[in-house]
C-alpha cells in the first residue's frame, strides 16, 4: 500500500521514501501518519510484500522494520534484502517491543543500521530517520565519488599502460629488492608473460645472473648517487642497453629501461671493422706507393749514377789514346831534343876549333838574340811540365775509370782507399776551398767483398753532405779501421754544423732535406741505406749541433756467401 504525502517536498528536493513493514494495520497507519509531511511512505503488511516493494521502483531510501511477523520475521526480511543486490544499501531500521541486548546485537550483525523501541515517538523517529538518511546520502555521494575516482584511475592507468606500451623497449618499475610494481608489454613478453602476470614477481628471478648481477650494481650506483647510469649487459646472447632512473618518493624504487641494441651493436662492430680494413688498406695502398716512389727514385738516381759512370768511363777512355801517345810523343821529343842539343854542342866544339873569329862571333851573336841558353834549359822544363801535366791527367782518367768501375756490375773484392781516394779527387772542387781532409787509413784494411761503385755513391754522398756542413772553414776526417768481429767500419766526420735531435729520425728517409730547393733533394742518404743494406751493412750516426757530425758506415768482409737485399741497422747515437 502506498500512501502519498500531503505535506510537499521542499523546492529543488524530492522528498525521501520510508517503507515501513508492520504485520498490523494500527501500527502501520500510527507510523505512517508520524512521517507523513516530511517523507513519502510505503507500507507493507509482510514481510514478503515489503521484499517486493524494496526492490520495485521507487526503491524507499529507508525501510522502518518490524521484527516480529508471523509469515516471515524482521530478520528474515534483512537478510532477503541483504542477499538482492537492489536492495542490499538500503538502511533499515528495526522497530520492536522487545529489547534485549542479545536481539539487538543479532540485528546490527545482520546488517540492520539502527534499532527503535515501541512505542514509537514521533520526533525520535523523525530525527533518527532523518540522521539515518542523511548518513545514507553522504555513503551514496562516497561511493559514487569512489566510483568516479575509480573509474578515472582506471582511465589514466589505461592511458600510462597505453604509451608505455607502445614503447618499443623494455620498461619496467621495481623496488630495490626487485619486486616488479610494473611493466609494460613489450618488457613482459620478453619473459613469455603479460604484465598482470608479473606484477608482484621479482626481476632478478627472472634474469640470469650475468644480467641481474650488473643490474643490481647499476641499481645500487644509483641510488648511491641519485643519478642515472646506464650499461650494457647480455641475456641469451641478446645485448641490452640498460638505462636506471631514480623514482623520487615511497617505497624506494627505481624504473629500468631496457632496449635491445644486438643489431646495432653487430651492425657498428661491422662498420668498425670495415672502417679498420679501409683504414689498413689505405696504409697498405700508401706503403706500396711510398715504396713504390721510393724504388722508382732510387732506380732514377741510380740510373743518374750509371750515366755519370758511362759518361766518366767514356770520357776516361776517349782521353786515354790521345793521352797515351802524347805522353809518348813527349819522351820521344825529349830524346829527339836530347840528340838535337847533342849535336849543337858537337857543332860548337868543333866551329871553336876550326872557325874564324868574325863568324864565331856572328854565330854568338845569332844565339845571343835568340836567348839560346834559356831556350835550352825552357825547353826541358817545358818538356818535364808537360810530363807532369800528362801524369796529372793520366790520374784523373784513372780515378774516373776507378770511379765508374765500368764492366763492374756485380760484387767483387775492392780496396776501400782506393775507392774513398777516387772518390774525394772527384768531389775534391766542391771541397778544397773550404775543407782539409785528413785520412786516418788502416794500412791493414782488408780489401771488401762489394760492389765498388755502389759503395763510391755511399761515400760521395757522405762526402758531399760532410762539405756542405761545413759553411766557411773546417775539416773532414775520414778514418778506416778493422774490428775483430770480422767488419771494416769507414767513419766520416766533419766540423761543420751538425743535425737536430728532431731531425735524426728522419736522416734516411726519402726526400727528408733541410737544404734549400735546388740544393739538396733528400735522396741521399736514403740511397746510401739502401745500398748498405744490399751490403749486409749498417750505418750509424752521431751528431752535435754546433760541433759536427760522424757517420760510420760498417761493412762485412766477405758476403760472397749471402744472399743480398736486406735493410741495413741505421742507429742514431
Ligand atoms: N754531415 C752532415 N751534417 C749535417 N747535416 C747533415 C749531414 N749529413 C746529412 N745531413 C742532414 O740530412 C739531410 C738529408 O741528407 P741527404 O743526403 O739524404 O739529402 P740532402 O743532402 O739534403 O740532398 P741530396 O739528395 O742532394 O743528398 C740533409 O738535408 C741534412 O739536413
Ligand atoms: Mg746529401
Amino acid at each position: 500500500m502506498v500512501t502519498t504525502p500531503d505535506n510537499p517536498a521542499p523546492p529543488g528536493k524530492a522528498l525521501a521514501t520510508i517503507l515501513v513493514v508492520d504485520d498490523s494495520r494500527i501500527n502501520l497507519k500510527g507510523v505512517s501518519r508520524m512521517l507523513e509531511g516530511h517523507f513519502r511512505v510505503l507500507t507493507a503488511e509482510s514481510g514478503p510484500i515489503a521484499l517486493q516493494i524494496a526492490a520495485a521502483e521507487p526503491r524507499p531510501d529507508l525501510i522502518l522494520l518490524d521484527v516480529m511477523m508471523p509469515e516471515m520475521d524482521g530478520y528474515e526480511v534483512i537478510q532477503r534484502l541483504q542477499g538482492n543486490e537492489a536492495t542490499r544499501d538500503i538502511p533499515v531500521i528495526f522497530v520492536t517491543a522487545r529489547v534485549n541486548d542479545e536481539d539487538e546485537q543479532h540485528g546490527l550483525s545482520l546488517g540492520a543500521a539502527d534499532y527503535i523501541t515501541k512505542p514509537l515517538r514521533p520526533a525520535i523517529l523523525l530525527a533518527r530517520i532523518r540522521n539515518h538518511l542523511k548518513l545514507k546520502q553522504a555513503q551514496d555521494a562516497l561511493r559514487d565519488y569512489n566510483t568516479a575516482l575509480e573509474s578515472s584511475v582506471v582511465e589514466r592507468t589505461a592511458t600510462l599502460s597505453a604509451v608505455l606500451d607502445s614503447a618499443d623497449q623494455l620498461i619496467v618499475m621495481i623496488t630495490l629488492d626487485g619486486a616488479i610494481m610494473a611493466i609494460n608489454r613489450i618488457g613482459a613478453e620478453q619473459f613469455g608473460l603479460t604484465p598482470t602476470r608479473l606484477a608482484g614477481c621479482n626481476l632478478f628471478d627472472l634474469l640470469p645472473s650475468e644480467f641481474g648481477i650488473p643490474l643490481a650494481d647499476l641499481i645500487a650506483e644509483v641510488m648511491d648517487t641519485g643519478r642515472s647510469a646506464e650499461i650494457d649487459a647480455a641475456r641469451d646472447e641478446r645485448i641490452f642497453h640498460v638505462t636506471v632512473y631514480p623514482v623520487p618518493g615511497e617505497p624506494p624504487r627505481v624504473v629500468v629501461y631496457a632496449s635491445d641494441v644486438t643489431d646495432k651493436v653487430a651492425a657498428d662492430a661491422m662498420l668498425r671493422t670495415e672502417r679498420e680494413q679501409l683504414a689498413a688498406s689505405l696504409a697498405h695502398q700508401r706503403e706500396l706507393n711510398r715504396k713504390l716512389e721510393e724504388a722508382q727514385n732510387q732506380l732514377l738516381q741510380s740510373e743518374k749514377m750509371a750515366s755519370l759512370g758511362q759518361l766518366a768511363a767514356g770520357v776516361a777512355h776517349e782521353l786515354n789514346n790521345p793521352i797515351g801517345f802524347v805522353r809518348s810523343n813527349v819522351t820521344t821529343l825529349k830524346g829527339y831534343l836530347d840528340s838535337l842539343f847533342g849535336i849543337i854542342k858537337a857543332y860548337d866544339t868543333k866551329a871553336a876549333e876550326s872557325m874564324p873569329p868574325e863568324a864565331l862571333a856572328a854565330l854568338a851573336a845569332i844565339k845571343q838574340r835568340e836567348d839560346f841558353d834559356f831556350l835550352h834549359e825552357d825547353i826541358f822544363q817545358l818538356l818535364a811540365e808537360s810530363q807532369d801535366g800528362l801524369t796529372r791527367v793520366q790520374d784523373i782518367v784513372q780515378n774516373l775509370k776507378d770511379f765508374s768501375r765500368v764492366g763492374e756490375s756485380g760484387f767483387g773484392w775492392a780496396d776501400l782507399h782506393a775507392c774513398l781516394d777516387s772518390t774525394l779527387n772527384i768531389i775534391w772542387n766542391e771541397l778544397k776551398y773550404k775543407c782539409t781532409v785528413v785520412k786516418h787509413y788502416d794500412q791493414t784494411l782488408p780489401q771488401v767483398y762489394c760492389i765498388a761503385s755502389q759503395l763510391n755513391q755511399v761515400f760521395m754522398n757522405l762526402l758531399v753532405n760532410a762539405g756542405h756542413a761545413i759553411a766557411e772553414k773546417g775539416e773532414i776526417t775520414i778514418t778506416t779501421r778493422q774490428t775483430p768481429d770480422g767488419t771494416v767500419q769507414v767513419a766520416i766526420s766533419d766540423t761543420g754544423c751538425g743535425i737536430a735531435a728532431e731531425h735524426l729520425p728522419h736522416l734516411f728517409e726519402p726526400f727528408f732535406t733541410t737544404k734549400p730547393i735546388g740544393k739538396g733533394t733528400g735522396l741521399g742518404l736514403s740511397i746510401t741505406y739502401g745500398i748498405i743494406g744490399k751490403h749486409k751493412g749498417s750505418i750509424d750516426v752521431s751528431s752535435e749541433v754546433g760541433k759536427g757530425t760522424t757517420f760510420t758506415v760498417n761493412l762485412p768482409v766477405d758476403r760472397s756467401d749471402e744472399a743480398e737485399d736486406s735493410p741495413p741497422n741505421a742507429l742514431a747515437a
